[in-house]
């Protein structure tokens, strides 16, 4: 009996594997969600059977002009390399990079959700702790003259830092910490000094995960290939409407950037739509919507949510960088490239749909005394709303489904060191 038990178990995870094989990499959930989700509720992310991964080329696409995009850029002491992208992907992927063990930078930068996180309007991270941003993509991160939403860092290289410090984050207590820990960690032998000719440091650890992030180059989307590939049957009707208001009546193109030869969609500077304004004003004391369980809502007195939750911190954007009052509630323009893939929206995920975003242009955003100027009330229709909504789904870069792939085939290596790594714990 126990036997024909456990070939029946065998030939079901057999065939379950077959049909994850089968199934495009990205498309639905692995575990059975029926009676699960609901309207309210949907989940992008995939149990692990599902996580079946194919390692990519990821030199080629760092350092392949992609249509719609400029070639990507390299610091010169950090000129792309196969075995330092390899080694990169791995500490991305790397779950012991944290004070316990627990959180890698892929948990928040999640590949199967745009390399953001869908689930969450604000992030997660060490210990359940609460971070005050939505977690952006750093798909195209490569391209950003400064990084952060209020732009306080400059290079990938410094930036891999903050999360590994933060003690909301990755929590390690220092720089030599993470660098003991890679250091004691078996599989780590000798992949610093190959790639780098040099035991890790803080220097290279950087540079590591900087070339595995410049690897992450999606474009040649539809839109691309439509307008800069010559491909006049890439876009559909709607999303060309879409794309005159874009350009035209609803003036996105004057801070999402689209080029004669390249679209960053972002001019890399800073601005208040009002949205950090509207939240600074503190929500009333009306009462708060609570989720308890997937498509189960309930409502609670505001004070009863925060005697048990942490409060919202304030954010003030880029005044926090510079103490410059004028810069309150500033945000640096996100691209809008692969934008279908990276909900919930804006720098604290309020915005929960990309229709939503297009509303809340439509008011012109928030009216307050440092709004942009060049937000003002649109005039647009239902249809042209989604005009909007149809272009923004069309920049989603061909080559995301290769990067999760890519990025799954290091999730095999993870389960693989995160066993190594407990038997280390316990060994000491
Ligand atoms: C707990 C969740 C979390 C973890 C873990 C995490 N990040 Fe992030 N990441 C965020 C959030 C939230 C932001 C936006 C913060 C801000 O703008 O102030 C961000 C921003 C970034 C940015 C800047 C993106 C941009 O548009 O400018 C990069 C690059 C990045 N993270 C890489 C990493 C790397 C590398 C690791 C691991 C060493 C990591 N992150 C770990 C949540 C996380
Ligand atoms: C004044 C410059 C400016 C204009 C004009 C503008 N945006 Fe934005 N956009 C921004 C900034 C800044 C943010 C980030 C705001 C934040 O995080 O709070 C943003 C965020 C977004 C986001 C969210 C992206 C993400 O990853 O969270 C979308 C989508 C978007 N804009 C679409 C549009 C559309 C569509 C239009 C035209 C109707 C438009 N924008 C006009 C500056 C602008």
């Amino acid at each position: 009996m126990r036997v024909a038990l456990a070939t029946v178990a065998a030939i079901l995870f057999f065939v379950s594997v077959q049909l994850a094989l089968a199934e495009d990499i990205r498309l639905a959930p692995g575990d059975n969600k029926d009676n699960y989700e609901s309207a309210d509720y949907h989940t992008d992310s995939l149990a692990l059977p599902q996580r079946i991964g194919a390692p990519a080329d990821l030199l080629s696409f760092a350092t392949r002009k992609q249509t719609g995009l400029p070639a990507p850029q390299h610091p010169a002491n950090n000129q792309p390399d196969a075995q330092k992208i390899a080694l990169g992907r791995k500490l991305f992927f790397d779950r012991r990079l944290s004070r316990n063990g627990t959180m890698s930078c892929a948990m928040c930068h999640i590949p199967e959700q745009g390399f953001a996180s869908n689930e969450l309007a604000r992030s997660i991270g060490f210990e359940g702790r609460s971070l005050k941003r939505n977690a952006p993509t750093i798909l195209n991160v490569g391209f950003y003259q400064r990084l952060f939403q209020d732009a306080r860092e400059f290079t990938l290289e410094q930036q891999v830092w903050s999360p590994l410090l933060a003690t909301n984050e990755m929590n390690n207590a220092s720089i030599g910490q993470v660098i003991k820990i890679i250091q004691s960690a078996e599989d780590y032998t000798g992949l610093f000094e190959r790639a780098f000719k040099q035991a890790p440091n803080m220097q290279n650890i950087g540079m590591a995960l900087a070339q595995y992030e410049r690897s992450l180059v999606a474009a040649d989307s539809a839109f691309d290939q439509w307008l800069y590939g010559g491909d006049k049957s890439a876009l559909t009707d709607q999303q060309i409407d879409g794309y005159e208001l874009f350009i035209g009546k609803a003036g996105c193109v004057n801070c999402h950037l689209i080029g004669t030869q390249t679209a960053l969609f972002t001019d890399q500077r800073l601005h208040s739509t009002g949205l950090g304004f509207q939240t600074s004003l503190g929500d009333s004391d009306s009462p708060i919507t609570v989720q308890l369980a997937p498509g189960v809502f309930t409502s609670m007195e505001k004070a009863r949510v925060e005697s048990v939750g942490e409060k919202k911190p304030n954010d003030l954007g880029r005044y926090e960088v510079t103490l410059n009052p004028a810069d309150r509630w500033k945000f640096r323009t996100p691209s809008l490239r692969n934008v279908a893939l990276t909900a919930p929206y804006m720098h604290d995920g309020s915005l929960p749909t990309l229709a939503s975003v297009v509303k809340f242009y439509k008011q012109g955003g928030v009216e307050h005394e440092l709004l942009s100027p060049l937000i003002k009330p649109l005039n647009l229709d239902n249809d042209e709303q989604s005009a909007l909504v149809a272009f923004m789904q069309s920049l989603t870069g061909d080559n995301v489904s290769t990067l999760v792939a890519d990025a799954f085939a290091a999730n095999n290596d993870r389960a693989h060191n995160n066993n190594k790594a407990a038997i280390n714990r316990t060994a000491e």
